[in-house]
């Protein structure tokens, strides 16, 4: 990699104020991973001088191409791909425990878990997620192993061992105390790999299959070294039932996570779907993110998150893909289902004869960008593209070969060609992923990286 590298042209990206900026016929400069300069290309002369670049550090895009910030998702099981397309027949609880847990379990053969891990990443990647929040399975071992191929592969991740230690079958739980015990140890395997891009989190699985005793441990953990933590939350009625009945003392299910010391700032809530006022007040108070999971939330048949209710009261929310309770890996296919879940709510509440603004696409693209680096704690370092921030960005090209969808003189816009990419296109489009100010893949193709310098 070249330590500086110049790209010339149109930038798409959300800020707080506006979520869809575009700035054209712009520049912006890279040293190593970070953001050093944006300006305007007219400054290019003046922009190379300063800091010594030559004209061949420039990388022009052609004019119908653009650069939009890496995808963030907030939510996917990793082991999960293997039946990612499959076993759409069932809710949640059946679901989990006639195809997840089964698949789950085979995650302690390390040459099995090698083979998935490193698909999920290249999928993952080729489909411009930069950034992207995994659970593991309960194996230490293979979790740690699942560290090493996102690093080899360059992608920048929070990864978690998951905690499970009730309510799940024998082949799959584990004993509270090393369940315990094992997460420590996952935590510093990982921060032994002295990868900045790679995050350990502490992954209770959620409410029902992890005791009191194991929540209150493993934040403890979170605490100490300053983690963050990702667990699920109120995702559909009959869980929502099963949780009263293993934590009665909590006074809803956000309690029992309150209770234990789950909710920080740092915690991401999948799903959050049927929460009352209460919970959600408690959720901001802590300022914890959610994760909207539309795909999964439609096709295991749990709900319809209201994120309008949740933005109006200045929630973080970011987008997930659950692979495989979502069956696509893309977020763009998160991006498409946001705006579908956000459209039903507007017809059923007109059907009531109430108001209701879906959200539009620039609202939808910040949540797969910007929203998604506030979910993870990571919006000082990516989400956008602002000086100081790491590259983590996307060449995108409307008129690739094979190109998903075609343009016509009546797409006059950049605003439009970015709407078409959003519904219609794919990965052929993606032209060029960058992680940290690194090509990772170039026309769908992985770059094998030299090790990081
Ligand atoms: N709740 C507990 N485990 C899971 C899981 O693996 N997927 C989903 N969607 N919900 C869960
Ligand atoms: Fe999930």
């Amino acid at each position: 990699m070249a330590s500086t590298q110049v790209f010339c042209g149109t930038f798409i990206h959300s800020t707080n104020k506006d979520p869809l900026s575009i700035l054209e016929n712009t520049i912006i400069g890279v040293e190593r991973d970070k953001i050093i300069f944006i300006d305007k290309e007219d400054k290019i002369k003046e922009r190379l001088e300063e800091y010594r670049l030559s004209n061949n550090t420039v990388k022009h895009l052609t004019s119908d191409q653009f650069i939009i910030p890496g995808f963030v998702d907030t939510h996917a099981h990793a082991p999960q791909y293997t039946f990612c397309g499959k076993g759409m027949d069932k809710g949640l609880l059946d679901w989990l425990e006639c195809y997840t847990f089964p698949t789950e379990a085979n995650f302690k053969d390390p040459e099995f878990a090698r083979d998935v891990y490193s698909k999920v990443v290249d999928r993952f990647l080729k489909n411009g997620t930069t950034t992207a929040s995994y659970y593991a399975t309960i194996h230490k071992e293979t979790s740690i192993l699942f560290c090493k191929i996102i690093d080899e592969y360059g992608q920048r991740a929070l990864v978690g061992k998951v905690n499970v230690d009730q309510k799940a079958p024998e082949y799959y739980i584990e004993n509270t105390a090393e369940s315990v015990a094992e997460t420590e140890e996952f935590v510093k395997a990982v921060t032994a790999l002295e990868n900045p891009l790679i995050t350990p989190c502490v992954t209770p699985r959620f409410a029902v299959s992890c005791s009191e005793e194991l929540m209150r441990e493993v934040g403890q953990i979170a605490k100490k070294f300053h983690l963050p933590i990702q667990t699920h939350l109120s995702e559909c009625r009959p869980e929502c039932q099963m949780v009263k009945h293993v934590h009665p003392k909590g006074l809803n299910y956000t309690d029992v996570y309150n209770h234990a010391g789950l909710l920080t700032k740092r915690t991401i809530l999948a799903h959050s779907i049927y929460l009352s006022d209460e919970e959600i007040d408690v959720i901001k108070l802590k300022g914890c993110g959610i994760s909207h999971c539309p795909n999964s939330n439609l096709t295991l048949k749990s709900g319809l998150l209201n994120t309008r209710t949740l933005l109006d009261k200045n929630i973080k929310i970011g987008l997930g893909t659950d692979i495989a309770g979502g069956y696509s890996p893309s977020m763009l296919n998160a991006i498409r289902q946001t705006v579908q879940v956000s459209n039903t709510h507007a017809i059923l509440a007109e059907k009531d004869g109430k108001e209701y603004k879906p959200l539009n696409f620039k609202e939808v693209f910040r949540l797969a960008t910007l929203g998604g680096s506030q979910v993870l704690g990571l919006s000082d370092v990516i989400g956008n593209f602002e000086v100081g921030k790491q590259f983590d960005a996307l060449i995108i090209d409307p008129q690739c070969t094979n190109s998903a969808f075609d343009l016509f003189d009546s797409d006059k816009t950049k605003e439009d060609i970015l709407e078409k990419f959003l519904f219609m296109g794919d990965d052929r489009n993606i032209k060029s992923v960058y992680v940290a100010g690194r090509c990772v893949y170039e026309a769908g193709k992985r770059v094998v990286l030299s090790h990081r310098d």
